[in-house]
């Protein structure tokens, strides 16, 4: 019989998860095996720490649902989910950046014109949101599809609220010379939910947990890789201190001031409305 020891047992355990059929799976277990010892160790984890632990998981795991995620969020805050974007999209340094792309897209979103009006009565100022979509040789992309959604000015998505109809998200279309207009309202910074374990976590520590104003992007093209990205209001509150990690300086974007007069979509506004500008640069999937 074996002998299980306070030294023997990682190896042990090692061992076994090795076995794991799948080659790819075996190294990922016997690694997250022998890290998790050893942040136990090294933490001197206790029996009490261990059942909060236990707890807090299972609170997560409760909470959760297709609407809710809040096992991404912990992801988030701990800084994973921007760790594990860096690592697998690094593109070329004309290309735009990826973040996160946070627990609040809903996929299916409806298709909407250039300069289509995605706010459909939300209550804010108008924001236009136009430019192209080029490869990193700087040619025109026809054709691909911008995914955006962003938070009402409550700070809440229509993923946490109950709404029967599509609510501050759209599909558009660049055209042939690669041209996009996306017609919103101005987002605000919000507090990620803290309702749940996550914000009792972080509601221990001096974490601000509000994430900068921003608006989604998720473009997709025939021949290039998809791109999960946002764009930041320059100046907004937060930007240094966005609590998922998500912020880069090249997504933040001025949203100057405009007087009532024509818009980027050849319409025009009767009130102040706010113009953002911004290429986005995609990168072939062959690169
Ligand atoms: C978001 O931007 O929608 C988001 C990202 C991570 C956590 C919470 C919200
Ligand atoms: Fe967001």
């Amino acid at each position: 019989m074996q002998l299980v020891t306070e030294d023997n047992v990682t190896g042990l355990a090692e061992q076994r998860w090795g076995t794991a059929h799948d080659p790819r799976l075996a190294e990922i277990m016997t690694a997250l095996v022998r890290h998790l010892h050893d942040f136990a160790r090294e933490v001197r984890l206790t029996e009490d720490e261990w059942m909060a632990a236990i707890s807090w998981l299972n609170r997560a795991g409760q909470l959760s649902d297709d609407k809710r995620q809040e096992f991404i969020l912990a992801s988030d805050v701990l800084g994973l989910s921007m760790l594990v974007v860096q690592m697998n999209h690094r593109f070329a340094a004309e290309a735009t950046p990826a973040t996160v792309l946070g627990p609040f897209h809903i996929a299916g979103s409806p298709e909407l014109p250039f300069g289509g009006d995605m706010s459909d009565g939300v209550p804010g100022t108008p924001l236009y949101i136009s430019g192209t979509v080029r490869d990193l040789e700087g040619k025109p992309i026809a054709g691909a599809l911008l995914d955006v959604w962003q938070a009402d000015p409550d700070g809440a998505y229509e993923a946490q609220l109950d709404v029967d109809e599509a609510r501050l998200r759209a599909t558009y279309l660049s055209r042939e010379d690669g041209s996009y207009c996306v017609h919103t309202v101005g987002p605000k910074g919000y507090a990620i939910p803290m309702d749940g374990p996550v914000g009792d976590l972080v509601g221990r520590t001096a974490i601000s947990h509000f994430r900068p104003a921003h608006v989604h992007f998720l473009l997709s093209a025939d021949g290039f890789r998809p791109l999960i990205t946002h764009l930041f209001q320059e100046g907004a509150q937060y930007l240094d201190s966005d609590v998922v990690f998500g912020t880069k300086a090249e997504l933040v974007v001025a949203f100057t001031p405009r007087e009532p007069g024509p818009t980027p979509d050849g319409g025009s506004c009767a009130e102040n409305w706010l113009e953002a500008r911004y290429d986005f640069v995609l990168q072939p999937v062959s690169a």
